[in-house]
């Protein structure tokens, strides 16, 4: 299990790897990063095979019929009861086996994040949003069918796939992209309808906007830093405006202003969770409740 396991840290790292390369160009206004060298992110050729083998299978196997039905399941039970920094715990076993000189694990990422954005001065909630943003990954030890439908970019299902998204050539496999209606603009959505009403491919982003939408207290730009925070066709490339509204527009600037953090933290210095236990305890407590429903 612990193999499949790092190949999904694999797969989510080169997926991150390749968005952070992308985003060199954009002002980001962050500034913890702005004494970095970036050019340590620069395994881009190898990444780029294992990126985009990973996208030939999401993007045809991410179905509209897919996405009810993985919605179905998740209404269906609870996959397990626990708070969340017992989470984080949970999802860092699953690393064990990761090369620990090339990767950071699951724990590390989510405490980096946070840390950056501490140190940023910004907003106790969002602090606590980049310690959580990840933990929809436990999808992948709750029967996801892969990795496919856990990491990656998202994108809008049920509508004709924006060529915007990254190798838009691969959903020439995905059966919707032939269907009468999916393949057509507006597919089975009303003109500037809102992302509240349109389905977005399912993995960690969805999956953890859903466990956590009813079990937190975090403000509504929390809530789309964890929906949207993989939604790069929208919150960098500027797709679907033609379904997007003004409430939208609201929590843009709050994915926006995340997503360095996540991207560029990585190469932030270790942390020591431990020491960082009792502040960050102290912020879960405050929004979230002892146990969540996963
Ligand atoms: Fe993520
Ligand atoms: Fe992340």
């Amino acid at each position: 299990m612990h193999a499949v396991l790092t190949n999904l840290e694999a797969a989510s790292d080169a997926v991150d790897e390749v968005n952070a390369l992308k985003g060199k160009i954009w002002d980001l206004e962050s500034h913890f990063d702005s004494s970095k060298d970036k050019t340590q992110f620069r395994r881009y050729e190898e990444a780029c095979d294992r990126v985009k083998n990973f996208y030939k299978e999401q993007h045809a196997k991410q179905t509209f019929e897919f996405n009810i039905n993985a919605r179905v399941q998740f209404h269906k039970n609870t996959r397990a009861r626990m708070g969340i920094w017992e989470a984080m715990e949970k999802l860092n076993t699953l690393v064990d086996d990761s090369d620990p000189d090339t990767d950071v694990s699951q724990i590390e990422h989510l405490l980096q994040t946070a840390e950056a954005i501490r140190r940023d001065g910004r907003p106790e909630w969002m602090q606590v949003v980049g310690l959580v943003h990840d933990l929809g990954k436990l999808l992948y030890l709750f029967g996801s069918e892969g990795q496919w439908d856990v990491v990656g970019d998202t994108f809008v299902v049920g509508c004709k796939f924006s060529d915007r998204i990254i190798y838009p050539d691969t959903f020439d496999a995905n059966p919707d992209s032939k269907d009468t209606i999916f393949s057509t603009d507006y597919g089975v959505y009303q003109p500037n309808c809102g992302l509240e009403n349109v389905m977005l491919s399912w993995g960690h982003d969805e999956y953890l906007y859903h466990v956590l939408k009813n079990q937190s207290t975090l403000p509504e730009e929390g809530l789309a830093i964890i929906r949207y925070h993989s939604f790069y066709p929208w919150h960098r490339e500027g797709a679907y405006s033609h379904l997007t509204n003004t409430a939208d527009e609201k929590v843009l600037a709050a994915v926006r202003a995340f997503n360095p953090y996540d991207l560029y933290s990585k190469s932030d210095n270790p942390v020591d969770p431990e020491a960082l236990k009792p502040y960050y305890s102290n912020l879960i407590e405050k929004y979230f409740p002892e146990v969540i429903e996963w």
